[in-house]
């Protein structure tokens, strides 16, 4: 007994000095443990005189106590401390400039799309849609492109179990739009179409942007002058020169596909335009009297013209692309050019 103060200073000073929490247990094992000093002290009470013991027991268990009150303290203490260097070692500089955020940006097919609408809309025309899952009818019948004729062969179309389709051409919301309003009508209406298709110029999936206007008084010449009209200002060229080269569609007679002068070379000839000064834009024509026939408008009081363009064509040419793959291929560092 007369060594317990002797002991608990001993202790009490080890755990001062020790500043890593392992080693603060193995010294708590070393006083308290089942073989400590302290265990040893109330091991040896029995060879105390009776008398003694009472007072003896207590006085260890005091002791006990008191160890066991310190190293709590300690722990706090080293807990407190490994904080502080902690803390100091991740300071925030909250000077430093910040990263800034990232900004994001329309696809540029989107901002495309929005461009071609936007100057569709400031000349009175409005926007339609129609279904992507087709059927045969829409698609194909009520253009004018019976069973068997081989223009269907030219579409590449998708077929869906049960017979209906991916659309190949936005044509098909002409018949829907037609068959819910009389004319005068004057719309536009983008969507993505499908085709079984995919080279530098070709998607399997793409956008296009269909056009139809049918009143009594719309001519060919309706036609052309509001398509040299907004290549004009899609490509904000004055004097774009344009032509209209014969073609075929099923359902516009007369047909037409339209060329622009090229707005890579201006014309003296590139690799973009084959070296002809020429790029083709868009298929239109007069739509065909079998076509208002299907929707029960009369062939004889009006007429209409109706055009469908390639978006992916138009963002092509307009920025420079000369992969349409790259569009949807989604890598931020061609996304990014167009912020
Ligand atoms: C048509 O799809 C007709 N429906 C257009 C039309 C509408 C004519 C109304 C007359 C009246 P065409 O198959 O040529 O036509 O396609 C139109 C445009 O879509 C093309 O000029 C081209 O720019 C674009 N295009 C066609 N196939 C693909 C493809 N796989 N990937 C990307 N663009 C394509």
């Amino acid at each position: 007994m007369q060594d317990l103060d002797r002991l608990i200073a001993e202790a009490l000073a080890v755990f001062e000095r020790i500043e890593d929490p392992a080693q603060l247990e193995q010294a708590k094992a070393r006083y308290l443990g089942k073989s400590g000093a302290l265990t040893d002290l109330l091991k040896g009470l029995g060879k105390l005189p009776a008398e003694e013991r009472p007072a003896a027991g207590s006085r260890i268990n005091q002791a006990k106590q008191q160890l066991e009150d310190a190293l709590a303290r300690r722990r706090e203490a080293i807990q407190g401390k490994k904080m502080e260097v902690r803390l100091a070692e991740e300071a925030l500089d909250v000077s430093l400039p910040g990263r800034g955020l990232g900004v994001g940006g329309l696809h540029p097919v989107t901002r495309t799309l929005e461009r071609i609408e936007s100057l569709f809309r400031s000349i009175g025309f409005d926007v339609a849609s129609g279904p992507e899952i087709e059927t045969d009818f829409y698609n194909f019948t009520a253009l004018n492109i019976p069973e068997d004729h081989p223009a269907r062969a030219m579409h590449d179309t998708f077929y869906v179990e049960g017979g209906a389709l991916l659309r190949t051409h936005t044509s098909p919301v002409q018949v829907h739009y037609m068959q819910k309003h009389q004319p005068p009508l004057k719309i536009i209406a983008p969507g993505r179409v499908y085709r079984c298709d995919s080279d530098v110029t070709h998607t399997p999936m793409f956008h296009q942007v269909e056009g139809l206007w049918v009143d009594e008084n719309v001519t060919l010449a309706t036609l052309k002058g509001v398509l040299g009209d907004f290549m004009q200002r899609f490509f904000e060229r004055e004097n774009l020169p344009v032509r209209f080269r014969p073609s075929f569609f099923p359902f516009t007679e007369p047909s037409a596909e339209m060329d622009i002068g090229c707005v890579i070379c201006g014309g003296s000839g590139c690799r973009v335009c084959s070296h002809t000064g020429w790029l083709e834009v868009l298929g239109c024509g007069m739509v065909h009297p079998n076509v208002l026939k299907h929707v029960n408008i009369d062939s004889e009081k009006y007429l209409g013209f109706a055009f469908g363009l390639g978006v992916e064509r138009m963002a092509m040419l307009r920025y420079g692309v000369n992969d349409i793959r790259l569009f949807f291929e989604n890598d931020l560092r061609f996304l990014k050019q167009f912020n």
